[in-house]
């Protein structure tokens, strides 16, 4: 990588998280697709962490935290640790109470950091798959949500937390109804939601939820995971990059259609997670949410890309023979049993 390309990490915008902790506007994704593996996600956290950036996005699932982690000590050597926001997430099959007081050890101990800034519940299920899964594998273990379970699990993350080993909690891939009752029954608030967003799958419900509660909507899958694994792919999926509105906005301010989708999420006030492993793009992606806002008339044209366009659609976590993945998301309000 040209050095020169290297951004003042004290410039890029941060969100402000209900504690009062910043977390910079954009963060490198970690996950590989099952097309790029450990050591070149690894190489990239340094090379990003180089660059300027300061926030990553890890999990346990990602079987990279290890070489991450690696990069991660390389990279503290020049930058102390609390200049970072470093995100895990817990498994589905490490749910309950103490596996899930095991599994944070074992994430901490993988990443090599004494605490995390945020501890996400990756799936509000415990029902997993193996790594690298084809799209039709169906755990026979699988079970429904059950809120006491999920309880139990934030309770450890709980504890965690006042144990200094967790600085904030959070969930990911949860509903409306979920995060609701979440709310009441939780005594340390989630401080962010790890969701899809992109201009065609916008959750605006949900997000608008999130941001009065303030908890802060992460974007998975900001650029429309153009390389995700064939298990999430359907021929229906839309492409983000590809929309004609999106590529117009770019053709209009000279960008690439990235930039427009990574902006889109920057003025709309949630934090892009965009994957990338090479620098001129992960470059690019930083670069973007330091770029102005969207205007309001681009925000308005960017609205209309709306199409329900999920991509990860989480049907390897069903359980029962029959469902939709749509049963996974409560799209009626009610959850499934
Ligand atoms: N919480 C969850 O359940 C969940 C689910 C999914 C993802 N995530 C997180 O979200 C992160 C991002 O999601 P994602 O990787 O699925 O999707 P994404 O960030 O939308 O797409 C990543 C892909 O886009 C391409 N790309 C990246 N920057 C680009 C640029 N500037 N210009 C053109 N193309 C660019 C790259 O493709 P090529 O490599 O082919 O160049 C890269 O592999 C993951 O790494 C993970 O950390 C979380």
């Amino acid at each position: 990588m040209d050095y020169t390309d290297k951004i003042n990490p004290y410039n890029v915008p941060t969100r402000k998280l209900y504690t009062g902790a910043h977390v910079p506007a954009v963060g490198l994704g970690t996950f590989g697709s099952d097309k790029y593996g450990p050591d070149v996600i690894a190489e990239a956290v340094l090379g990003a962490a180089e660059a300027g950036f300061r926030h990553f996005d890890c999990a346990a699932c990602y079987g990279n935290q290890k070489e991450v982690g690696a990069s991660l000590a390389k990279a503290m050597r020049d930058v102390p640790r609390e200049e970072f926001f470093i995100t895990s997430k817990l498994w589905n099959d490490m749910h309950g109470y103490m596996n899930a007081m095991r599994s944070c050890e074992q994430t901490l101990e993988e990443l090599g950091l004494e605490y995390l800034d945020l501890y996400l519940i990756h799936w509000p299920f415990p029902n997993f798959h193996p790594p690298g899964c084809p799209e039709d594998y169906h755990n026979p273990d699988a079970r429904p949500y059950i809120h006491e379970e999920f309880m139990d699990t934030w309770r450890a993350l709980e504890e965690l937390v006042h144990m200094g080993k967790l600085k904030h909690i959070g969930t990911s891939n949860m509903s409306l109804v979920k995060l609701e009752m979440l709310l009441r029954d939780s005594d340390v608030r989630p401080a962010a939601n790890e969701m899809e967003l992109h201009p065609t799958f916008q959750q605006k419900m949900l997000f608008d939820f999130c941001q009065n509660e303030e908890i802060l909507p992460i974007g998975y899958c900001p650029l429309g995971s153009p390389s995700r694994p064939a298990r999430d792919r359907t021929p229906e999926d839309a492409s983000d990059m590809e929309h004609p509105v999106v590529t117009a906005i770019a053709r209009e301010r000279g960008i690439h259609p990235a930039e427009v989708c990574i902006r889109w999420q920057a003025t709309r006030g949630s934090v892009p997670i965009p994957f990338s492993v090479k620098p001129t793009q992960y470059l690019a992606n930083i670069k973007a949410v330091m770029a102005d806002p969207l205007t309001d008339e681009e925000m308005k044209r960017l609205e209309t890309c709306e199409c329900g366009n999920r991509l990860i659609k989480g049907q390897v976590f069903l359980w029962r023979e029959g469902q939709n993945w749509r049963d996974l998301w409560d799209e009626n309000g009610m959850i499934a049993t």
